[in-house]
């Protein structure tokens, strides 16, 4: 059995094989990032326009790397939301379009719900319910109690900007470009703790929402405040760093207690950020087993929405319908079960 992956929520275009073993026969993935950069994040429609002219060549330059053809495919996975209307769209019709026309069927894939369980992808036993995971990406911050496949309670989420988002305002007010979160982890390398502790936000609420505009804001107050110097910049950036890493981390340590859980997954784009992977092994030394994906699995990808495809074909979820739907906003409590 293969699955077709495809990707287009937001400035990734992704596409994967996978087999009914987990392995990736091929994976490729084009990054608009050079095109978004120029205007500091995401334009929608520059978005949408871009996977437009690279979804279907892409498409095939992944088949040809897994050496099957268009009838080898036994189903088709696109992401259907949540993320940007029009850039959803181009994935979901081509995707539609294409299981038509091969009669296969398909999944409507929740992008985080993907992101939730591709850390699994290299682990021998495979997903293995239930965990607490945490989300960290540029447009949400979720602390879910993950109970089976389709099966997700939302434990804690931001109440305003998501922490990729937040890295990516500080970043642009930093002048450091776009994308912001390897740009603020790279100058934080340099930074030294000069300056008094930044704000951990919520930590004083017995609930586990979040919110970070509070510590941005901050963080920016800082930045105006400071002598702008590189080595100002850096202890600016590894403050901010500091003060997301530890508050994440307090909430999921407060998570794992109140749910007993021992797995700790922790997913997205900012689970790249090496300073929050080294943090979280903290956890680890407590006897929790945390699990973080692969490095180039973190930020948006097509093998992550195979892989959920993939798991929902197991579990004979695919379907043929001809409707193209998206959901630019889409609860992961009401993905598919
Ligand atoms: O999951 P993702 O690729 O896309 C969304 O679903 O939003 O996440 C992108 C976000 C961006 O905000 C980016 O700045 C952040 O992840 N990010 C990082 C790092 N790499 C990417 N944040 C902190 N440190 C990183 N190394
Ligand atoms: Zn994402």
């Amino acid at each position: 059995m293969n699955v077709l992956g495809i990707e287009t929520s937001c400035d990734e275009t992704g596409v994967a094989v996978i087999n009914e073993q987990s392995q990736i026969l091929a994976e490729c993935l084009y990054s608009q990032i050079a095109t978004h950069a120029q205007h500091g994040g995401v334009v929608p429609e520059l978005a949408s326009r871009d996977h437009v002219r690279k979804l279907i060549p892409l498409i095939d330059q992944c088949l040809q790397q897994a050496g099957t053809s268009r009838d080898d495919l036994d189903a088709i996975a696109y992401t259907a939301g949540p993320g940007l209307v029009g850039a959803l769209f181009v994935g979901a019709s081509v995707g539609q379009s294409l299981a038509w026309a091969l009669q296969k069927p398909s999944l409507a894939i929740h992008h985080m719900e993907a992101h939730l369980l591709v850390p699994f992808l290299d682990h021998a036993g495979g997903v293995e319910f239930p965990f607490l995971c945490l989300l960290v990406s540029g447009g949400h911050t979720l602390l879910v109690h993950a109970r089976a496949l389709g099966q997700y309670q939302v434990l804690g989420e931001s109440r305003d900007d998501a922490v990729g988002e937040a890295f990516d305002k500080v970043a642009q007010q930093l002048q450091l470009g776009y994308p912001g979160g390897p740009a603020i982890e790279q100058l934080a390398l340099s930074g030294q703790a000069t300056l008094p502790p930044f704000p951990r936000p919520m930590l004083e609420h017995s609930s586990l929402d979040f919110s970070f505009s509070g510590l941005k804001t901050h963080t920016l107050l800082s930045y105006k405040n400071s002598g702008k110097t590189t080595q100002e910049n850096a202890d600016i950036a590894f403050a901010f760093q500091q003060a997301v890493i530890e508050t994440l981390y307090e909430k999921c340590r407060r998570a794992l207690e109140q749910t007993n859980l021992t797995t700790l997954v922790v997913a997205g784009g900012v689970s790249a950020n090496r300073a929050m992977r080294s943090k979280f092994n903290d956890l680890s030394d407590a006897g929790i087993n945390v699990v973080f994906p692969d490095l180039k699995r973190c930020t948006d990808n097509g093998v992550m929405i195979a892989y959920t495809g993939l798991l929902y074909t197991l579990q004979n979820k695919a379907a043929q319908n001809k409707s193209i739907e998206v959901y630019p906003r889409w609860s992961l409590a009401d993905a598919q079960s």
